[in-house]
Formats: structure tokens, C-alpha cells, sequence
């Protein structure tokens, strides 16, 4: 099934949720690549702080790992399978399994030392070691501030090692007018890096963009006014 749809040029891609705060990216992440007619599987993986982390941000009490993709997407997922993290030996644990690409959103800080330093204790981290020895697309979108140098040099070793590093600093040039547009266009970004421009995307050129408000159908709170 999976080699079929990496033959049909669909991609395969692991979308890995951490307890760094940002659950609302993870949220839109889910909900292009869900959309993304190009993407033909989504390997989810969340971390026990992750977890925490979309409790406190998104109010997501969840009890049971099968409702998680749905909770997250805000309604039915049909190509999202859920891997549990503590499952070492899950399929994307090898570098003989196929997948396209890999994205951590949002990215701890303690995440990106594990990659950037090979130690691989959890699917996520293993996952994303098998990235970078397979030479293939890593996404850490990493989120702490202040950085303190530990997080700087991790970030450049994850990088020289073959990371993309995109910290979640969402540009304010398209004019954005809620969270969700600040949010989408950051997610944009970042897909755009895995191949999958969004036409949603705002280009920049030298005319000043209209205002524009690109709400997600999910999260109400992402139409709060900036
Ligand atoms: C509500 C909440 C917000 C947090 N925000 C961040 C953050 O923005 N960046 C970060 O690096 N860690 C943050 N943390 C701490 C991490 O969750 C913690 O270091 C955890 O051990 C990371 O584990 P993980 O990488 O396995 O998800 C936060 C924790 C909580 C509970």
C-alpha cells in the first residue's frame, strides 16, 4: 500500500508533535497536510509533553490515543495514522521503511538536543535520527525565547547535520489581521520546504499586499483580532 503511494508520488510524511508551546501550528500543520491532495500518508507522533501541551492550549482532554488525530484536526482525518512515542519499533523507526520527509511542530528545545546530539530515546527522536541518516527532509520548528547558547549551537549541529531549522517567528509583511492568519502563512512556509506549496501562500512583492483574514474552520480562537 505505502510503497504504492510513494510510487504514485504521493507523499509519505511524519508530522511529530513536542511540548514546546505552538499546539496551534501542529493544528494547521494537520489540517493542510489532511487537505494536501499530494500527501497520501500522515505518521503522527505525540510526545507525553505534547499531550500536555494541547490540553493547555487547544483544551484537548484526550483519554484515548485513537482520538487524537481527529481532536487535533478538529474533525475526521482519513489519511492520519497515530504512532505512539514510546513505540521505538513503530514502522518509521527504520530507515527501510519509506517516508518523504519529516516534521517536528511545535519543536522543544529538549527535542532538538536529543536530534541535534543522536540520541534516540523515543519514536520521535529515533524517527528523526533516521531522517538525517537517510538524507532525507527534517523540519524542527523549534519554539523557546530567550535562546540561551545550549539551544543556539543545538540548533546549528542540527542543522550542519541536515536539520531545517524554522524557529516559530511568523512574519507580519502579508499583513496579518488574526492568529490564524500568522499561523497559516508560517505553516506555509515551512510546507513549502517539504515541496508542498499552499495556495494560500502569500509571495511578497513590492506591491503592498490587501488585507487578508484566513480563518481555520477550526479553533475559534484563531479569529481573535490582532
Ligand atoms: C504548557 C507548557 C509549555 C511549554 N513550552 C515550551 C516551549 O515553548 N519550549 C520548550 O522548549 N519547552 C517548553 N515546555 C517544556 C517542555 O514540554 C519540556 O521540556 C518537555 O520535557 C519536552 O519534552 P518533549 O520534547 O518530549 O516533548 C513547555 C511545557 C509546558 C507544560
Amino acid at each position: 500500500m505505502l510503497r504504492r503511494e510513494i510510487a504514485s508520488e504521493k507523499q509519505s510524511l511524519i508530522l511529530a508533535v513536542t511540548g514546546a508551546s505552538g499546539a496551534i501550528f501542529a493544528r494547521r500543520t494537520l489540517q493542510m497536510l489532511e487537505g494536501d491532495a499530494r500527501v497520501g500518508r500522515i505518521h503522527l507522533v505525540v510526545s507525553g509533553s505534547g499531550l500536555k501541551v494541547l490540553r493547555e492550549e487547544l483544551d484537548l482532554g484526550i483519554s484515548e490515543s485513537a482520538a487524537i488525530p481527529s481532536r487535533l484536526m478538529g474533525g475526521p482525518v482519513c489519511k492520519t495514522v497515530y504512532l505512539l512515542d514510546s513505540d521505538v519499533g513503530a514502522s518509521i523507526a527504520s530507515g527501510s521503511y519509506p517516508v518523504n520527509g519529516m516534521l517536528v511542530i511545535p519543536c522543544s528545545t529538549g527535542c532538538l538536543a536529543q536530534i541535534a546530539h543522536g540520541i534516540s530515546s523515543t519514536l520521535i527522536e529515533r524517527a528523526a535520527d533516521v531522517c538525517l541518516k537517510e538524507q532525507r527532509k527534517l523540519i524542527l520548528a523549534v519554539r523557546d525565547t530567550p535562546l540561551s547558547r545550549v539551544h543556539l549551537k543545538n540548533m546549528l549541529a542540527a542543522q550542519e547535520a541536515g536539520a531545517g531549522i524554522f524557529p516559530i517567528i511568523p512574519a507580519f509583511y502579508h499583513r496579518p489581521q488574526t492568529i490564524g492568519d500568522l499561523v497559516t502563512q508560517f505553516c506555509c512556509r515551512v510546507l513549502a520546504h517539504l515541496g508542498l506549496e499552499q495556495d494560500e501562500q502569500f509571495c511578497w512583492s513590492s506591491v503592498a499586499p490587501k488585507r487578508q483574514t484566513v480563518n481555520s474552520p477550526a479553533g475559534r480562537d484563531e479569529t481573535h483580532r490582532l
